[in-house]
């Protein structure tokens, strides 16, 4: 393969590029799975905030009532599709669709999973199936789909560098969770992590990056509700993190945005972990 012994970079480039222009994705289409509600509806919102079109889909048949704030209050295509990512002809279809009503797509970001929590001794195999179902195969179809689609497009002045693929991991990649027994949970996003490194290697030179971001203890609707039930399990969101509290959706919603704007153009094959702290050590 024939490579360039001179550096092609344009040293003054940096002038030209606020900030502000560099985190914007006006004009790009923006694939969000499992974003019916969660993170994914959260981080749905980023991306139109920034000027991104948006795509969402989700197994459930009707997303959260913020969607339709979403639909009202920006100046951005979004719309809703019902879909399975971990059935590869439906999934197809849905990515065939997108592309019909959107014309392409820019970015990918993947939020579909979901989070068992029993003793591994006690584990079904058709339970740790599903699992493994959503959370890895759910990943690679949708990457894998979404990727084919940038492969096939040129650039453009809304885009010129080419595609974003970012990966919902999990602090459970690196360590296990307090309180909790979910064993095929960890070792689904430590696959997910090692995925997006793979991926950002095999497609750096189809102009595709692939990153992923490993929140922490996140507040949604589900966490909360958790929390509700079992008072010691919020104890330990709270209290665990170095930082002493939950992370918030907020806490995401710039480094997804980052991650998949040209603000990130030499950024690919990493995990960003989003955790208060819990990664590098633990005060309960
Ligand atoms: N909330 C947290 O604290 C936290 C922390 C770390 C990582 N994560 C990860 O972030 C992602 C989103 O989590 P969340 O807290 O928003 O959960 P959530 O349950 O609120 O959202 C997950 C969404 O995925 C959808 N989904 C499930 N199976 C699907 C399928 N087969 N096809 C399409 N969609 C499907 C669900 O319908 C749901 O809307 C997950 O991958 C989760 O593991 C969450």
């Amino acid at each position: 393969m024939a490579t360039d012994t001179k550096p092609r970079a344009d040293v003054n480039r940096y002038l030209k590029n606020t900030v502000h222009d560099l985190l914007s994705l006006k004009g790009r289409t923006i694939v969000i799975t499992g974003a019916a509600r969660g993170l994914g509806l959260a981080f749905a919102f980023a991306i139109a905030e920034v000027g991104g079109n948006v795509a969402i889909l989700d197994a459930a048949d009707k997303p959260h009532e913020h969607f339709e704030k979403l639909q009202k209050d920006f100046d951005v295509k979004v719309n809703y599709y019902k879909s399975d990512v971990t059935n590869y002809e439906v999934l197809k279809a849905t990515f065939d669709e997108i592309v019909k009503d959107f014309g392409r797509i820019d970015g990918l970001v993947t939020a579909a999973g979901i989070c068992p929590d029993q003793p591994f001794l006690e584990r079904a195999p058709d339970s740790v199936a599903r699992c493994m179902n959503i959370n890895v195969l759910g990943t690679y179809y949708a990457a894998q789909l979404a990727a084919a689609q940038m492969d096939k497009q040129e650039p453009t002045e809304f885009n010129p560098r080419g595609g974003s693929i970012v990966m919902i991991g999990s602090i459970a990649a690196y360590v296990a969770s307090k309180g909790q027994a979910t064993s095929d949970y960890c070792a689904s996003k430590g696959a997910v992590v090692a995925l997006a490194k793979a991926l950002g290697v095999e497609l750096a030179a189809k102009k595709i990056r692939v990153n992923s971001i490993s929140p922490g203890y996140m507040a949604t609707d589900m966490t909360l509700d958790l929390c509700d039930r079992m008072p010691w399990l919020g104890d330990i969101m709270q209290n665990e993190p170095p930082m002493r509290r939950m992370g918030d959706r907020t806490d995401l919603k710039v480094p997804v945005v980052y991650l998949l704007s040209d603000a990130a153009a030499y950024h690919t094959s990493d995990d960003i972990l989003i955790t208060g702290g819990i990664h590098a050590g633990r005060l309960m």
